[in-house]
C-alpha cells in the first residue's frame, strides 16, 4: 500500500552546547494511505516531536521525511505550507481557536486564505461538516459558549475543511470526559473508514485500542509496535489488554 508519510532515520535535538538534548534518535516511521495509527509512550518520550517532524511542522536535524511522495528537505516554505494545508489536518488537545470569532468563522478561517471568492462554497462545506459532527446549531456561538467536546468537534471540522489525506491528532481526547472522548473516537473511526489516514498521540489505551497499529516510544525511539485488526466495535477489552501487555513488555 502507498505511504502517505515516510520518515527515515529522523534525528532531532533541542538546545545548544551543554544543554543539547537528543529528543529523536534516528526514528523511522511510516503511515500508509488510509491507515489508523496511534503513538504511545511516557511523557517526554518524543511523541509530539515525532508527530511535528512527520508533518513538517518542525524541521529535523537529520534524516528524511516524505509526504505524499514529496521529500520535505527539497521544498521551500511556501510549498511546505501548501502541502500542509492541502494534505494534512491537525487536531490538538486544546483546540486553538480565536476568542473574538464564532464557531463557524473559526472553522472556515484557515480555508479563507487566498480564497476570498469562494466564501459561499467554503461556508457550505463547513456547515455540512458541522451537521455531520452534530454541532450544526452552534455556528453562531462564541467558543466560550460550547462544551469541550463540542469545541473539539469544531476543531475536527476545521481539520477536515480541505479534505486532507491524513489527520494528525496530538492528545485530541486528552481533556475530555470519557463519553465525549468516545464520541470523538467514533468520529475519527468514521473519518478513517472513508479513507483518511489518522495518526493519534495518546496516553489512553482505550483510544489506542481503536486504531490498527500502535507505535510505542521510549527515550526518543520507537521501541515496539503492535498491529491489530481494524476496530469494528467489538472486543475492546481484549485489545486494551494486548496494548497494556505490550507496554509492560517494552518497559513503558
Ligand atoms: N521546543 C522545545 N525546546 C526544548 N525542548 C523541547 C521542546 N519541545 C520538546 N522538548 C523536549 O523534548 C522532549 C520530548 O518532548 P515531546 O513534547 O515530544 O514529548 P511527548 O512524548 O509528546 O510528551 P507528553 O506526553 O508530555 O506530551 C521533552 O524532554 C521536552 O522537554
Ligand atoms: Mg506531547
Amino acid at each position: 500500500m502507498k505511504k502517505i508519510i515516510m520518515g527515515d532515520q529522523i534525528f532531532k535535538a533541542f538546545g545548544e552546547g551543554e544543554e543539547k538534548r537528543n529528543v529523536l534518535g534516528g526514528v523511522s516511521a511510516c503511515i500508509h494511505e488510509g491507515e489508523f495509527v496511534a503513538v504511545m509512550g511516557p511523557s517526554g518520550s518524543g511523541k509530539s516531536t515525532l508527530m511535528y517532524a512527520l508533518s513538517g511542522t518542525d524541521g529535523i536535524d537529520r534524516g528524511t521525511v516524505v509526504v505524499d511522495g514529496k521529500d520535505l528537505s527539497g521544498i521551500g516554505e511556501s510549498e511546505l505550507s501548501d502541502l500542509r494545508r492541502t494534505k494534512m489536518g491537525f487536531v490538538f488537545q486544546q483546540p486553538t481557536m480565536l476568542k473574538h470569532l464564532n464557531i463557524l468563522d473559526n472553522i472556515i478561517l484557515p480555508s479563507m486564505r487566498g480564497n476570498r471568492k469562494n466564501v459561499a462554497l467554503i461556508t457550505g462545506k463547513a456547515r455540512s461538516l458541522m451537521k455531520r459532527v452534530g454541532i450544526f446549531e452552534l455556528e453562531k456561538r462564541d467558543i466560550t459558549q460550547v462544551s469541550g467536546g463540542q469545541l473539539q468537534r469544531a476543531g475536527i471540522c476545521r481539520a477536515l475543511m480541505n479534505s486532507p489525506k491524513i489527520i494528525f491528532g496530538d492528545e485530541p481526547t486528552g481533556s475530555l470526559d470519557s463519553q465525549s472522548a468516545q464520541e470523538i473516537m467514533d468520529l475519527f473511526s468514521e473519518i478513517n473508514a472513508e479513507g483518511t489516514a489518522v495518526m493519534l498521540v495518546t496516553h489512553d489505551a482505550k483510544v489506542a485500542a481503536q486504531t490498527e497499529r500502535i507505535m510505542f516510544m521510549r527515550d526518543g525511539a520507537i521501541v515496539s509496535e503492535l498491529k491489530l485488526p481494524k476496530y469494528d466495535g467489538r472486543e475492546l477489552d481484549g485489545r486494551i489488554e494486548r496494548i497494556t501487555d505490550k507496554m509492560r513488555e517494552s518497559g513503558i
